[in-house]
């Protein structure tokens, strides 16, 4: 088939091209985020390749279709991005990699707890000066913590067997409790009570009407006072503003964040020359307390690996049978 890849990255070559010896496609790689001005660069192309930051809403779906578009193949888990109504209407199928690497961005979560608990980002930079002082680098032991994990699929599930290993009691919130993360020794129970007892409190569930803003004023409320908060998910499961507050306060006790809600202004680019223009971003890098790393949880060598193969086999498999096991059908 022939693709239009949106949002590629030298990164993303090295591993599509590796695996497409394999498949033949032809692909167009092109640094353009896809969205309603660059929708032309479709032209030509039977299937459009699209990352977490690429926007297609309706129009950009009905301008797919008008070009001949068949297939959206997201390189992605999360497809909160894809209107997939307006998919369905236009008769694209849409396709994801549904599991690559959860081990990477499980890890990505436990790198930020371990950072933000011992300050290994200020001791870095405070022994390069010279300073050898400890003032201000005190952790505490994450032996005998309450970890509270909000989902508990693939990366919610690895995350959790982590904080085991450091000897953690685990708490976790799901709709969808799984039996095999109870034989683990995972306590599920209800929201408020896994954010009433939890130290660190970790969000992996993806991002639905239902999810959007579930840390919010009310329920960093009801967060133990001080508390570390992870968000390795997606940036709208929190209230941005709500948890500036709750920083200012002290309530929140540290936060991570590997993702943000306006992330597709910022993420991804390099920035370092311009004047940054969100006051609620710039608001969060003032803090000592804050960790922010640009969506790279998933950025591992395995999962690049594997977002590549998943993808190619998706699109040659819709390819031959109009159809993929990873294709996303919608209500
Ligand atoms: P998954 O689909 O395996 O698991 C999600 C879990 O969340 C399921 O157990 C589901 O029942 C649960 N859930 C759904 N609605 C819920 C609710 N209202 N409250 C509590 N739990 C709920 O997904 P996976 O692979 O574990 O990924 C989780 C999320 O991680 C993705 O949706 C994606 O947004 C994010 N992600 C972030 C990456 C990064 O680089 N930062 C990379 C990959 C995924």
């Amino acid at each position: 088939m022939k693709l239009a890849f949106f949002s590629a990255k030298d990164f993303d070559r090295g591993a599509f091209d590796d695996y497409n010896a394999r498949k033949g496609h032809e692909i167009t790689y092109l640094a353009a985020h896809l969205n309603e001005e660059s929708v032309g660069l479709a032209a030509g192309h039977d299937c459009v390749c699209v990352f977490v930051n690429d926007v297609l809403n309706a129009a950009v779906i009905d301008g797919l279709a008008a070009l001949g578009v068949k297939l959206i193949a997201a390189r992605s888990a999360g497809f909160n991005h894809i209107d997939l109504e307006a998919a369905k209407r236009n008769q694209i199928a849409v396709v994801r990699v549904p599991a690559y690497s959860p081990f990477a961005v499980a890890e990505h979560a436990v790198a930020m707890i371990l950072t933000l608990n011992r300050k290994t980002h200020r001791a870095y930079t405070r022994v390069r000066e010279g300073n050898f002082a400890l003032d201000g680098l005190l952790g505490f032991d994450l032996h005998g913590k309450t970890i509270g994990v909000i989902g508990t699929g693939k990366i919610g599930q690895v995350f959790a067997k982590i904080m085991l290993g450091f000897g953690c009691e685990v708490l976790a919130y799901d709709v969808a409790p799984n039996f095999s993360v109870r034989e683990m020794g995972v306590s599920y129970q209800p929201l408020a009570d896994v954010l009433r007892k939890s130290d660190i409190v970790s969000l992996h569930c993806p991002l639905l009407a239902a999810t959007h803003h579930m840390i919010n004023a009310d329920t960093l409320a009801k967060m133990k006072p001080g508390a570390m908060l992870i968000n390795t998910s997606r940036g709208g499961l929190v209230d941005t503003p709500a948890v500036i507050e709750a920083l200012k306060s002290g309530q929140v006790g540290a936060l991570g964040l590997d993702v943000y809600e306006e992330e597709a202004e910022l993420f991804f680019e390099d920035l370092s020359s311009q004047v940054l223009q969100d006051d609620v971003f710039a608001r969060l890098l003032t803090f000592p307390n804050v960790l922010i790393t640009g969506h790279q949880a998933f950025f591992t060598t395995e999962a690049l690996q594997g977002i590549a193969m998943t993808t190619l086999d998706n699109v040659s498999e819709f390819e031959t049978t109009g159809d993929s096991k990873n294709r996303i059908r919608g209500k």
